[in-house]
């Protein structure tokens, strides 16, 4: 058992929470102490609970997030920086970042920058966008006020280039979120201590192996490498579990069992750390971290020509994985997982390092070479043999060392190739004498180019032995265009910018040593040496937003930065999710068989072997449900399946393990059907749609093409996004045994939908099925139509058992069922004046809907409608089509096709640029909305805001100085090459509907004077209880402590709306408001003969003169109507104005980018709460700048999905930050009848994170131009370090073989 589930369910301590299960969120962060008995010394390091098995901890203390303090006892500074500091939004990733910076403050209480990001790498946050809570961390650190980034050698407090946004005249505008001042200051004297306890728990060691027995496992813990030789010598075959973070995951993920597992404990020969002449041994049981301590001195102490592999192995380490998993693998287990991407092997292989194994037999020496990696015949360790240590060779003069590594994201990210190289000349004269290149990421092993190396013995170092390297290594390692993995052009590309690479980094030191013999580095090659520098000072920014009207009530909360309602409460962990709600009596838990085809006839499936497991209770198939099955949505598969991951059946039983165990005995037998439709192009081929064509125009678009001076057509794409909410799918449904009730607890965003499908499905009205949500921990979309189908399934499973059923979902499971973002392909024909004017667009937009409708209609008409984006086409048409697929449903993810739509625009503005020959912000600037204007369906809008947006972004961004800086840069760069880039925004708000902008909310005032309020929204981190509760604030004009808020429930609020599309707050807090306005007015005459008096005063007098207390509060939604059939209408109520100004840097040679700065500006009018706010734009900006960057998701020809975890799939991490950060708000023009002036920000700064694609395009193009490639090109998006890699054309990408397209099955296909 993992410590994971024994918090959450046996101890009951579930703020450590899920997020993955494969030490890749972070969301289940603790801190593990272990007391040295040798060194006498404490250890406390950060640990993965989901990987942490339980009898590993024998002897160790864990502290958990309620450890660290409590609501109830006390906050710890770490919890209320976090909290206060706006850190946290659905707060499920809370806990885990908690615990990772208490434990770095209990090793170093005042922290660097670079440890505060180290720290933090391994969790990942899906609502925050990390600058919050790395400023929390910053309160901390040593140093603060300065970005530390000094990309361009400036400081950004130096005035220029890098200069800070300006204050605003007349300090009306406020640069501060928190009171820093009044923090708990930390005191390392008040942790808690180490438990006694278990320090003479370790003193008195015991004499035999601790041994723990379970139904089905031994658990071995040796004590003495006597009894390790002893119990391996009796079980050859079990593991050796050091970290468990390799055997782990292949339990888990890959079913391996194994019946028993010795796992040594503190045994010191596997610790040693031993300087001798030939090197430095190191213990095998050493962890990673404790490694990456050692050679950190190391390398301080002895002298350079002495510790090339030490330093090339620090470096490595420094990427590989988070701070968690560092501290929990072990060298020992990392070398033997010989896992084909590993970091270190090809490094140490190089290194000509040796393993001492040993056995009862006796001790002998293995060199760790590619043959002991491949495992070749008698190359490898005995069953018997354990590794004790590993001895890493000192380097010698005139001998190099170097390694290499590239991911789709730069931190927390397993390399797609990395490689480990070493030479060694004779003394002084330049000859090759030693020559190891080894590679990972290539092959099923680590993979040695040994021939290459061998014919290269013997050669001087030059660029003519170079060319022959590259040449005998592309001969040498080879990879078939099919092989696992995929990316195949590009993976061959790296091999050989690695080796150019180390050429120049040899070619370099070489002349550092020998001036006289080696002439220095040409200078054009300086910008080729380094990888980009990893971290530095990343989120750091400021921030602009304007004060409240000094006349404003002080207690007013309107327009202040109030802290999340639940922000102390994620920071404790006391914040209830779903999946936290304790059991109830007899629970069952239920699991889905999902179909592992994509298009196929269900020819037979055979529940029995599955149903005689023991603690199995039932298997609900489509048969079961009946007729409801087909009435709404199809909840199980009837006879065929439709997609990879589509639900077919679901197992109950009395655990979760049993119910995953009797899954696996589910016998499908399929039969394929013809045709598979997998992508667009195949679907537009054979006219897979699932909807009619939708189509909006104006203007005569034939005539405007006439009359233009050039037309160019081109497609682009955008791939899919997963919504990757931290917290998956959940949910609990409770039997309330008398009349049928049913109670229902969902993680979703639309508890009327739930209810209406779980009431239908079990054939009941309404009134006797509830929904209750309390938070959300993360939507975006992705927890509606897909979340009511496994609730109604669930919900049915419990009626039919008369037993409450939870369903929670796996993250690989969650990734495989739902749908996500739509890929888009956007085909254009542009008309356009020399002068960059746009006169005409002709677009057509294929999105990829899956195999059911679900929102993929709803999101093409908000594509169509907001296609223009910023712009004034004066003709312009756009049809768009969402195409049936084999794939799961796509679905509604932020900002609803607009950030897909908006993108294939802006491409087009690129290339209509470069066409012209101007800048793409000119480009964008000539065609701009000014003033008044008419969109193109007819909808008249004040676009003043975009034109501010605009012109103080530039300004903010110092645009014209730092375009100049750029240019400079690049011409000195040919391997660097930096990009800038600004995009506006107009994002009109609203949903198209009156009906569906209809929001109730309920207001009871009790007799003490405190209040409850409740109203259909539901809080999924973007803070929208907060803003109810200062809403009722306001207009109660009572403190905001009075007002409480306890969820969202159909029971309270009957009918309610979805809660998305930037709108809750506005709609629900105008509900609010109203339920505020009639009580007030129903007790005016009561307030009005005491108004000294206080609300319980007020409360008893209204009730002695039986006045209610209770108001109900409506708002019956936007006016607003679109017609289709016209293309005309008013489907919005406002826009949000913006604009964003991105820099960015990339390496031409791997494909690597940094996000060095970006400015934001937008127009919220007039904020109810800043902190809030800034965090909604901070937040979708980041998802965005992962939609256009790292997120790919990955689908094999047979329509499978590759990437289903945070291992495969790159959400944004701390890295992704950038470097600097500034957001203003805009002071508000104008008033509205919105809620308090105010703008729904939930979605719309997803579409400025394509700032940063574009900034990487402009950088992609400089080092085209300076080739003189041919440009421009349209890059898709996401544009990830491979797009970047293989457009970044050079003599490298042109040496690699090339694949026949047709001649091999690809491994993954673009859909
Ligand atoms: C989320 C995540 C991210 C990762 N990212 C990276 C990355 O970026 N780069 C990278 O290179 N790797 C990465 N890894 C892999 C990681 O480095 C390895 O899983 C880890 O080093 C294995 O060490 P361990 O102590 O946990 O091994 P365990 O899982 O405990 O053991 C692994 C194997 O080694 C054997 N073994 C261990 N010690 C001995 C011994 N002394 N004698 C004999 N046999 C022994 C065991 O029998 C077992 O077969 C990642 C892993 C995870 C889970
Ligand atoms: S749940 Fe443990 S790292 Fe994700
Ligand atoms: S607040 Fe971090 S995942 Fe939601």
């Amino acid at each position: 058992m993992m410590l994971l589930p024994f918090l959450r369910r046996n101890l009951r301590l579930t703020g450590t929470k899920y997020g993955c299960g494969g030490g890749g969120c972070g969301a289940c962060t603790v801190m593990v102490s272990r007391y040295d008995r040798g060194t006498r010394r404490i250890r406390h390091y950060p640990a993965n609970a989901c990987l942490t098995p339980l009898c590993s901890l024998h002897g160790a203390a864990v502290t958990t997030v309620e450890g660290v303090g409590s609501t109830r006892t006390q906050l710890h500074p770490v919890q209320e920086r976090i909290a206060k500091s706006h850190g946290t939004q659905c707060g499920f990733c809370t806990p885990g970042m908690v615990m990772s910076l208490y434990t770095l403050l209990r090793n170093h209480p005042q922290p660097t920058e670079e440890q505060l990001l180290e720290a933090l790498a391994g969790n990942l946050c899906r609502c925050t966008g990390y600058r919050p809570i790395l400023d929390a961390g910053r309160t901390f650190c040593k140093t603060s006020g300065c970005c530390q980034s000094k990309e361009n050698g400036v400081c950004c407090l130096v005035q220029g280039v890098n200069r800070l946004p300006e204050p605003e005249e007349g300090g009306q505008t406020s640069p501060k979120l928190f009171p820093e001042e009044e923090f708990l200051p930390l005191d390392p004297t008040q942790e808690l201590i180490f438990p006694p306890e278990l320090m003479i728990l370790a003193a008195k060691q015991p004499r035999s192996p601790q041994v723990f027995t379970g139904d089905r496992m031994t658990w071995i813990s040796p004590l003495t490498l006597k009894d390790l030789l002893e119990a391996k010598s009796k079980f050859p075959q079990a593991p050796l579990v050091m970290g468990n973070t390799s055997v782990g995951p292949e339990m888990k993920f890959k079913g391996v069992f194994h019946p028993v597992i010795i796992s040594p404990d503190g045994i010191e020969e596997l610790s040693i750390i031993k300087h001798s002449c030939d090197g430095l041994t190191l213990g095998a049981g050493l962890s990673l971290a404790q490694v990456q301590d050692v050679l950190a001195d190391v390398v301080q102490r002895l002298p350079e020509e002495k510790t090339q592999t030490f330093r090339a192995v620090l470096k490595q380490l420094r990427m590989l994985a988070g701070s968690q998993i560092r501290n929990m693998a072990s060298l020992g287990g990392h070398i033997l997982s010989r896992h084909p991407d590993s970091d270190l092997n090809p490094l140490l292989a190089a290194g000509s390092c040796t393993l001492c194994v040993q056995s009862q037999e006796g001790a002998r020496q293995i060199p760790l070479d590619e043959r002991f990696l491949g495992k070749s015949l008698g190359m490898d360790l005995r069953p018997q043999e354990v590794l004790l240590s590993v001895t890493v060779p000192y380097s010698r003069k005139w001998e190099f060392v170097s390694a290499f590594r590239q991911a789709q994201r730069k931190e927390n990210a397993r390399a797609i190739v990395n490689a480990g190289m070493r030479v060694f000349f004779r003394d002084g004269d330049g000859i090759i004498t030693e020559l190891s290149i080894l590679y990972g990421g290539v092959g099923p092993a680590t993979l040695c180019a040994r021939e290459a190396c061998r014919k290269l013995v013997g050669r001087s170092w030059s660029e003519e032995t170079l060319d022959e390297a590259c040449r005998l290594v592309l001969g040498e390692v080879t990879l078939p265009g099919s092989a696992p993995g995929g990316r195949v052009e590009f993976r061959r590309t790296l091999l050989v910018s690695f080796l150019f690479r180390f050429y120049l980094q040899v070619s370099q030191s070489l002349s550092h040593m020998d001036p006289g013999r080696y002439p220095s580095l040409e200078g054009k090659y300086e910008s080729a040496l380094e990888d980009l520098h990893p971290r530095c000072g990343h989120g750091w920014g400021a921030f602009r937003y304007q004060r409240v009207d000094p006349m404003q009530l002080p207690q007013d909360p309107i327009g202040r930065p109030i802290m999340h309602l639940s922000g102390v409460k994620h920071a404790t962990g006391e914040a209830i999710y779903c999946d936290d709600m304790p059991a109830v009596d007899q629970e069952l838990f239920l699991t889905f068989v999902t179909s592992s085809r994509a298009h196929a006839a269900i020819v037979s499936m055979d529940l029995s072997e599955a149903l005689s497991l023991p603690g199995v209770v039932d298997i609900v198939t489509a048969k079961h449900l009946g007729d409801v099955n087909s009435s709404t949505e199809t909840l199980l598969a009837t006879d065929k399946v439709l997609c990879v991951g589509h639900l077919v059946c679901a197992v109950i039983a009395d655990s979760e393990t049993r119910a995953k165990q009797a899954a696996e005995k589910v016998r499908i037998v399929y039969q394929d059907l013809e045709p598979l439709v997998l992508t667009i192009q195949e679907a537009v081929q054979l006219k897979s749609f699932l909807e009619a064509e939708r189509k909006l125009e104006c203007g005569d678009v034939e005539e405007a093409f006439r009359t233009v001076d050039r037309v160019l057509e081109g497609e682009v794409r955008v791939g899919g996004q997963e919504h990757f909410y931290m917290e998956t799918q959940s949910m609990l449904a409770v039997p309330k045994g008398e009349d049928q009730e049913m109670d229902i607890y969902v993680s979703t965003q639309f508890p009327k939908y739930i209810q209406d499908m779980v009431a239908s499905t079990l054939k009941l009205p309404a009134n006797k099925v509830m929904c209750h949500v309390r938070r959300v921990g993360g939507a975006f979309g992705g927890k509606v139509v897909t979340t009511s189908i496994m609730a109604a399934i669930t919900a049915f499973a419990a009626h039919r058992q008369g037993r409450a059923v939870r369903c929670v979902l796996e993250r690989g499971e969650d990734m495989l069922i739902t749908g996500g973002r739509h890929p888009y392909l956007g085909k254009y024909k542009v008309g356009f004046m020399s002068n960059g004017r746009i006169t005409a667009l002709d677009l057509e937009h294929y999105s990829n809907g899956g195999h059911s409708l679900d929102e993929s209609l709803f999101a093409i008409e908000m594509g169509l409608l907001k296609t223009e984006n910023a712009y004034k086409f004066p003709s312009l048409r756009c049809r768009g089509r969402a195409c049936r697929t084999n794939l799961p449903s796509n679905t509604a993810l932020r900002g609803f096709g607009f950030p897909q739509a908006g993108f294939i625009t802006e491409s087009c503005i690129v290339e209509v640029a470069a066409e012209c020959g101007l800048s793409p912000e000119e480009v964008r600037e000539v065609n701009m909305y000014q003033g008044t204007e008419q969109t193109p369906y007819g909808q008249e809008i004040n676009t003043e805001g975009l034109a501010r947006c605009w012109q103080e972004c530039k300004a903010k961004a110092s645009f014209a100085l730092r375009r100049a800086a750029v240019d400079k840069f690049n011409s000195g760069s040919p391997w660097k090459k930096k990009g800038l880039a600004m995009v506006p925004l107009k994002f009109p708000v609203g949903v198209g509907n009156v009906a569906l902008g209809q929001a109730s909310a309920l207001v009871h005032v009790y007799l003490d004077g405190s209040v409850l309020v409740t109203h259909g929204g539901v809080e999924m981190g973007q803070g929208v209880h907060t803003k109810m509760i200062q809403v009722v604030s306001r207009e109660l004009k009572m403190p905001m402590e009075n007002v409480h808020l306890r969820g969202t429930s159909t029971e309270t609020i009957p009918n309610t709306n979805a809660s998305g599309g930037s709108v809750v707050a506005d709609l629900n807090g105008l509900a609010v408001k109203d339920a505020c306005q009639t009580l007030l007015k129903r007790l005016e005459p009561i307030i009005s003969k005491n108004p000294q008096g206080t609300w319980k005063d007020w409360a008893q007098a209204a009730f002695d003169r039986s006045i209610s207390l209770s108001a109900a509060g409506y708002f019956r939604g936007y006016e607003s109507d679109m017609d289709w059939e016209k293309g005309k209408g008013h489907p919005f109520e406002y826009c949000v104005y913006g604009a964003a100004c991105s820099e960015v840097e990339i390496d031409c040679l791997t494909g690597s980018h940094k996000n060095i700065r970006t400015d934001i500006v937008m127009d919220v009018g007039h904020t109810i709460n800043p902190a809030l706010d800034r965090g909604q734009v901070e937040g979708a900006f980041l998802q965005g700048v992962g939609l256009y960057t790292t997120e790919e998701l990955r689908y094999s020809p047979g329509g499978a999905l590759h990437t289903r975890g945070p291992d495969q799939y790159k959400i944004p991490a701390i890295c992704d930050v950038p470097a600097e950060l500034h957001v203003s708000f805009l002071p508000p023009s104008e008033s509205s009848n919105t809620l308090y002036s105010s703008k729904g920000l939930g979605e719309s700064g997803v579409f400025l994170g394509c700032s940063v694609f574009f900034a990487i395009q402009d950088a992609v193009s400089a080092s085209r131009k300076e080739r003189h490639l041919p440009g421009p090109l349209v890059l898709s998006s996401p544009l990830t370090p491979e797009k970047i890699r293989m457009a970044c054309e050079d003599r490298f990408t042109e040496m690699i073989p090339r694949d026949v397209p047709g001649s091999y099955v690809p491994w993954d296909i673009p859909v």
